[in-house]
């Protein structure tokens, strides 16, 4: 029995994955931000026989001390996770900025700064298990640069949630990169994973605007996979992970990682820089950066 944890695993393709590994009887420890839907992912656990090997935590990933707690209550409870997999994401559309009560960005906080939290900080638990491996479920092979004199997009023009999901995407990539130079000496494997257009509520259910849904979800009719068709890779990496410490995909095509990451020094850039963030914002993580 391996110990999957999903971050976002309460809809989407997170909760996709956590229902089919619970029939398969893993240990599943699924974090999301809504109780309701915690309680109703423990239902249908129930109803696979599946409850006591199912755990919910509820935590908003957007705030650093909520990632950090969540952090310490799953170290309290298991010595090893063999998966994790980082999904929780907010992918509405908006074009007016927001920032969480620690004074970050959100999309920021959310997409990126908790992936790289939870990511470095569960390293431990991960080097314990026999075959550990993240997948990280964002998308490489978006194209663009990162914005180093303002990585938060807060001093843009205009705010646009779209860029920011994107900025976003980028600095996961550079985050699997900065984890993989860090855990060279481990087994450790890192998945940056695109799913591609997934018929999913987050995704069909971006803008605020009724009519636009209708036909956002039309549309993705016709270019999205369903999400049971969406996770099918996914499932496969948990199975029989990759050899290379680093790997990134769109669905089942490997994407070649020089062009993920053209430039080597960036990872490490961005550590530095997330490092000091983390410490102006909420104090000092022992992250282990060599
Ligand atoms: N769907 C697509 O077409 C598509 C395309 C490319 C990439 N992706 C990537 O795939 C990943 C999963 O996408 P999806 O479409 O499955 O997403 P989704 O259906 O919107 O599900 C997102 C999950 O994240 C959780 N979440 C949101 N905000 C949170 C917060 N502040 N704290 C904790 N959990 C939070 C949600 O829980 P609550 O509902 O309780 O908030 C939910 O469980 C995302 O990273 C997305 O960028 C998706």
């Amino acid at each position: 029995m391996r110990t999957i944890v999903i971050a976002g695993g309460t809809d989407g393709i997170g909760k996709q994955l956590a229902l089919q590994f619970i029939r398969n009887g893993e240990y599943v420890i699924v974090i999301g931000r809504s109780s309701e839907k915690g309680e109703a992912l423990r239902l249908e656990a129930k109803k696979l026989d599946g409850e006591r090997k199912f755990l919910f935590l509820q935590a908003d990933l957007s705030i650093i001390s909520e990632t950090i707690r969540i952090i310490h209550e799953v170290s309290r409870r298991v010595n090893h996770i063999d998966q994790l997999i980082l999904c929780a994401q907010s992918q509405k559309l908006s074009k007016v900025y927001r920032e969480t009560k620690e004074g970050i960005e959100h999309h920021f906080s959310l997409y990126y700064l908790s992936r790289f939290i939870l990511s470095f900080q569960f390293r431990e638990l991960l080097t314990n298990a026999t075959a550990p491996l993240i997948i990280n479920v964002c998308a490489p092979g978006v194209k663009g640069d990162i914005e180093w004199d303002d990585l938060q997009l807060q001093n843009q023009r205009s705010f646009n949630s779209i860029k920011a999901i994107m900025h976003g995407s980028r600095l996961n990539n550079l985050l699997g990169a900065a984890f993989a130079q860090s855990t060279a000496n481990t087994n450790i494997k890192y998945v940056l994973f695109n799913p591609g257009a997934v018929q999913t509520k987050g995704a069909t259910e971006a803008f605020d605007h009724k009519m636009i849904n209708i036909f956002v979800k039309l549309m993705y009719k016709i270019i999205g996979l369903p999400v049971q068709k969406a996770v099918e890779p996914i499932l496969h990496f948990v199975q029989s992970p990759p050899e290379d410490s680093l790997t990134a995909y769109k669905q089942n095509k490997k994407l070649d990682i020089a062009q993920v990451i053209p430039n080597k020094d960036q990872p490490e850039r961005l550590v530095r820089l997330t490092l000091a963030l983390i410490k102006q914002k909420y104090g000092d993580l022992m992250i282990n950066y060599e």
